[in-house]
């Protein structure tokens, strides 16, 4: 018999186990989240927060995403990203960031009712946290994964109670691996992975030190410091990065990964925050130095039976583009709607199997992103002449001849302006952050081909409801004159059908399907005199169907099925789709 029971262990507190218990919380399953140490993250790490992130705060409640947003550095803060040689010193070159580009501030403006910001993880986590616990989760800390086995029937896991020394067992039917980077779940489930971990050697130096003179006229997150002769850090360079704007800080450093993690005394972390800030008596507090390894790893399987792994367990890379807690938080919210639905079977186990399916294609291609974003770092650096040697004074004057009046220097900043703005692929890369769109056993598409990007699709959104993506946003009004986003009336733990007049037979559908397999099916119908109005036509020129027509929406908010037009028997149509997607 073992210690404690619940449906779902998750173990890791960080972005992807708190977000996993707080959607299960809410959606009513029984969980316990589980983690080593007394408290959450004790440096901010994670910080740049995308729009679909916000989606799945705002998923679990107006209230958790408006904290996010009183605690966060807002998008306006973020965009002038910089680079100079010292935060005092010559600036280099700049570009708008994260949305701050007015094309690109409209395209997020288009794209999503929630705006990116900067919330660093000390405050991330503990607001997932707080939603978990205050929803129904237990949780223990100082508690330490030590091993499972699982069986037809659920599995057995062994954890170590941190303060008393002792062992006790858990039994879940499903196990949940949120335990990071070095994710001890992964390895002991025996999930298969490919590239490799230790590519380069990073540490972080977090201070206080207020440089408002030399930021609050350029706000920005990141500040690129280049200086001739310093370390090249895992990141490219040294890294100056925003933790609250403009007195608390963190600086990004590189080591040797091939020598052994240096010991950074307080003497030698303030003289290299000196040295990037360029105030050779500058007054800093050090608050701590860690380090950490720049990898390059994804898992090519996620799960193995009752076992799913999702976060940083299952794909390792760099905070290049800042994909890391976003991607996390948004693995969970893929898997627990699924674990919800099984847990209450609603749905045959099959449905599991989509996770895989969905959120793998989606690991690769974020870790070989953010590995790609540090080698466009190259050119930069070439532009300048920092390659062409490594004699300090060589490099300095290599850079300064850009300031020349000469030819050479006439191509030359050209070069730099160039190398520059393909920096837009990390700091402005609004299409990785939400174009995913998934294949799977639950997604039906009919058929139906996918519509190719117009656009670069790691740059610009693109909005469609083909079966897979995640549904168009549109702002659609209450008679009453409420405002609300189409993703909105979806999510929620729901299925949610979205017609328009003449689709009364989805809605009468919805119903009938829904009571037939024991789950709820919103349904929304937009149109003039319908539930919701779309005064502006935005929702009828993103719906891609007619108004008699129907888009299918999963409780993450991914399309799962869409018809053109009214069909003739509305819920036969719904129940085979339905049954298809639950695997029931
Ligand atoms: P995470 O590592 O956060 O959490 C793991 C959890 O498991 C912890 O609670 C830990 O205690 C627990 N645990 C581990 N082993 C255990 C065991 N045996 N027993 C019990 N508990 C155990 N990302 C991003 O999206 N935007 C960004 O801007 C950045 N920036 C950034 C900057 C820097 C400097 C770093 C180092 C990282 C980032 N990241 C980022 C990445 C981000 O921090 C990372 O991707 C997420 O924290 C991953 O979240 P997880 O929940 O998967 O793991």
């Amino acid at each position: 018999m073992a210690d404690i029971t619940t449906d779902v262990l998750i173990i890791g507190t960080g972005p992807a186990g708190s977000a996993t218990a707080a959607l299960l919380a809410g959606y009513g399953v029984e969980t316990m989240v589980i983690n080593r140490y007394r408290w959450l993250a004790n440096t901010p790490r994670a910080h740049i927060t995308n729009q679909r992130t916000m989606e799945v705060l705002r998923d679990l409640g107006r209230d958790v995403e408006d904290e996010a947003y009183m605690f966060a550095a807002g998008q306006e803060l973020m965009g002038e990203n910089v680079f100079c040689t010292a935060l005092a010193g010559e600036e280099v070159g700049r570009m708008k960031s994260w949305g701050m580009h007015p094309t690109s501030r409209a395209e997020h403006q288009l794209s999503s009712p929630t705006q990116m910001n900067d919330l660093p993880q000390t405050f991330m986590e503990p607001l997932l946290f707080k939603t978990a616990c205050s929803r129904g989760a237990q949780a223990r800390l100082s508690t330490e994964y030590v091993s499972h086995e699982q069986d037809s029937g659920g599995v057995t896991t062994t954890c170590l109670d941190r303060l008393t020394g002792k062992t006790f067992t858990v039994r879940s039917k499903y196990l949940v691996g949120a335990d990071g980077g070095n994710s001890k779940v992964a390895e002991h489930a025996g999930l298969t992975f490919e590239g490799r971990m230790g590519v380069a050697g990073s540490m972080n130096i977090l201070f206080e030190a207020d440089l408002s003179r030399y930021v609050a006229h350029r706000p920005s997150v990141l500040y690129w410091v280049l200086q001739p002769g310093a370390d090249v850090g895992g990141i490219g360079m040294g890294l100056v990065r925003m933790v609250r704007p403009w007195h608390e800080w963190l600086i990004v450093w590189g080591y040797d990964i091939n020598q052994p993690a240096p010991a950074v005394d307080e003497a030698h972390a303030k003289k290299v925050v000196r040295d990037l800030v360029g105030v050779a008596d500058l007054d800093v507090t050090i608050k701590s130095v860690s380090t950490w390894t720049v990898n390059n790893m994804y898992a090519t399987t996620l799960s193995n039976g009752r076992v799913f792994c999702m976060g940083d367990a299952i794909h390792r890379h760099p905070p290049s583009n800042g994909l890391g807690s976003n991607t996390s938080i948004q693995d969970a919210f893929n898997l627990a709607w699924k674990l919800a639905y099984v847990l209450k079977g609603q749905a045959g186990d099959g449905l599991l199997d989509s996770y895989q399916a969905e959120r793998a294609p989606i690991a690769k291609q974020i870790v070989t992103r953010a590995n790609k974003s540090i080698e466009e770092f190259g050119p930069i650096f070439k532009a300048l002449g920092l390659l062409d040697s490594v004699d300090p004074v060589k490099m300095q004057q290599n850079m300064d001849a850009r300031c020349n009046n000469t030819p050479a220097a006439e191509e030359q900043r050209a070069a730099i302006r160039k190398a520059i703005a393909a920096k837009v692929y990390e700091f402005d890369a609004h299409g990785v952050e939400m174009n995913q769109r998934y294949r799977s056993d639950a997604v039906v598409t009919d058929g139906q081909p996918e519509p190719v990007f117009a656009r670069d699709p790691e740059l610009h959104f693109q909005q469609t409801t083909w079966p897979g993506a995640r549904l168009p946003h549109a702002w659609v009004f209450s008679e009453d004159g409420k405002k609300v986003s189409t993703l909105d009336l979806a999510g929620h733990g729901r299925f949610t059908v979205l017609t328009g007049p003449g689709g009364q037979g989805w809605i009468e559908a919805a119903k009938v399907v829904g009571r037939e397999l024991g789950i709820e099916i919103a349904a929304h119908a937009i149109g003039p005199r319908q539930q919701w109005q779309d005064f502006t036509g935005d929702w009828a020129n993103l719906s891609d169907v007619r108004d008699g027509g129907v888009v299918l929406v999963r409780p993450d908010h991914h399309v799962c099925w869409r018809r053109t037009d009214n069909a003739e028997n509305p819920a036969a149509e719904l129940r085979r789709v339905m049954t298809a997607i639950l695997g029931k």
